[in-house]
């Protein structure tokens, strides 16, 4: 047990009413580790804004949520109505109910920002790769919270979204139809499908939600921030032991991001007030249609932050087996052949592709679309083991890597744009190219991320005064 800390009785309220806490709770302690003792590298730039973002939107979405939730029905019957007495009756109904369906574009957009950031930087490699998991781990809870919330105003999208997502499970082979039924609760989606979505929504997956961002944060602090030159300002310290290259959190980045904060609650409530469905990106307009399991709506797309991985569902057909099939065979013989390994690791490589191959004429394309979406995001994870490259920051790698880069942005927001439309031959066609070229940017990093030769890195941050 720490020491018990006398201080003046002539000494003020407050700071006797601190001291009455320190003794019993580490709040100046924690305040000190994590914020006004927290060295971050001085040479952050607009990047590193959305982590304090994102957990902005996370409070936005918790609190909207807590109000949402003492009007809402979650009853097939109710649901629908329940969300227009929210927008017409409630006081204040109507911008509580805005916040949160604005807030979840809005965190997938600085979610996404923020992602992007990690790749540029490195900072997913070690001693990050924890931070970079537990983020993978937010993300997809973050996507299972978006998908279970959108069924809630039990409109036309909701439900035939529901619909569409659910029975891709029942694709896999074996165990899918019973997956897909015990997930509904119904053989349809239903009024049981709506509660369970309503209880994972309202409470468990955000307690996952905060537990994994907790740990996000405490795996940072543990390690340090990373910083766009990419250098450990760990190991340049002066003589009390403080990173010469550091600066406190607090006061130097909080102000930072108060003026971040600043910014984005203008673009996000000029949204709010002027263009809450976003043109139908934000809100579509099929979900203003109660629910009705007759129709089907023409046209089924998820929300727009869904699209680059729904393009990959989508893309899988037969025609793109074989040439994932030639990609399996392709892949395993080079390997085989070009890469120096023990004959053991050769036969399991072979014997690997050759059971691959056989799954992959035995079952439907559909399932190896599930398999495409899911992996999307599964191999996400795998980042921190698939970069070879000599250097962490996009700074100081080859030039072409930079290209490389911006092929990568440029094919996930293409696949997004598709992933709205219909399909159509053309679509289907970009989309295909679109995914094989996401699954390789990831899958032949560890060849890729080591040819070129990258710059020298100098061995402090790179800083002009402002
Ligand atoms: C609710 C969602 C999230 C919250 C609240 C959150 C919060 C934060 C905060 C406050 C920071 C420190 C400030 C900064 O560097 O921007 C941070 C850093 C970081 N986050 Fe997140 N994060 C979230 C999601 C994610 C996701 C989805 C990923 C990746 C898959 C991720 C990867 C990282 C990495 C690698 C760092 C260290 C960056 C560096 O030091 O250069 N985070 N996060």
């Amino acid at each position: 047990m720490a020491e018990f800390h006398e201080i003046s009785p002539n000494a003020p309220a407050a700071e006797k009413l601190l001291n009455w806490v320190d003794n019993r709770f580490p709040a100046s302690k924690l305040f000190k580790e994590h914020m006004s003792e927290y060295y971050a590298p001085k040479n952050f730039n607009f990047w590193y804004v959305f982590g304090s973002l994102s957990l902005l939107v996370l409070v936005i979405q918790i609190v909207t949520g807590i109000f949402l939730t003492m009007n809402y029905k979650p009853d097939a019957a109710l649901a629908f109505g329940s969300v227009e007495y929210i927008m017409r009756d409630v006081p204040w109904g109507w911008l509580i109910r805005y916040m949160h369906s604005t807030g979840a574009s809005a965190f997938f957009v600085v979610v996404y920002l923020h992602m992007f950031r990690g790749l540029m930087y490195g900072s997913y490699r070690k001693p990050r790769e924890l931070i970079w998991l537990f983020g993978c781990g937010i993300f997809l809870a973050l996507m299972a919270e978006a998908f279970m919330g959108y069924l809630l105003p039990w409109g036309q999208m909701s439900y035939w979204g529901a619909q569409v997502i659910v029975n891709l499970f029942s694709a896999i082979p074996f165990v899918g139809p019973d997956l897909a039924l015990l997930i509904r609760g119904d053989f349809v989606v239903g009024d049981a499908t709506l509660n369970r979505f309503f209880s994972f929504h309202v409470i468990a997956v955000p307690l996952v939600l905060l537990g994994l961002v907790v740990a996000h944060i405490i795996a940072l602090h543990e390690v340090g921030s990373n910083n766009p030159d990419g250098i450990e300002i760990k190991a340049t310290k002066d003589a009390k032991g403080r990173p010469l290259d550091g600066i406190p959190f607090h006061p130097y980045y909080s102000v930072h991001d108060v003026f971040a904060i600043s910014v984005f609650l203008m673009v996000f409530t000029a949204i709010i007030f002027f263009a809450p469905e976003l043109g139908g990106y934000f809100l579509e307009y099929n979900n203003f249609i109660p629910a009705d399991s007759f129709k089907t709506p023409l046209h089924i797309a998820p929300v727009w932050y869904f699209t680059p991985f729904y393009s990959m569902l989508r893309a899988v057909t037969n025609e793109l087996m074989y040439a994932l099939i030639a990609c399996v065979l392709g892949g395993a013989v080079l390997g085989v052949t070009k890469v120096k390994m023990p004959n053991l690791f050769k036969g399991i490589i072979v014997g690997g592709a050759v059971v691959l191959v056989a799954m992959m004429f035995a079952i439907d394309a559909k399932f190896w679309g599930v398999v495409a979406m899911g992996g999307g995001v599964v191999i996400l994870f795998f980042l921190p083991w698939l970069d070879n490259s000599a250097v962490l920051s996009i700074r100081y790698r080859p030039d072409w890597h930079k290209y490389l880069y911006a092929i990568f942005v440029i094919d996930f927001l293409v696949l997004g744009y598709l992933g709205m439309l219909p399909p159509s031959d053309i679509g289907g066609r970009v989309s295909q190219v679109g995914t094989l070229f996401y699954f390789g940017f990831f899958l032949l990093m560890p060849w890729w991320s080591r040819l070129g030769k990258s710059k020298p890195v100098p061995a402090r941050v790179t800083f002009t005064a402002h």
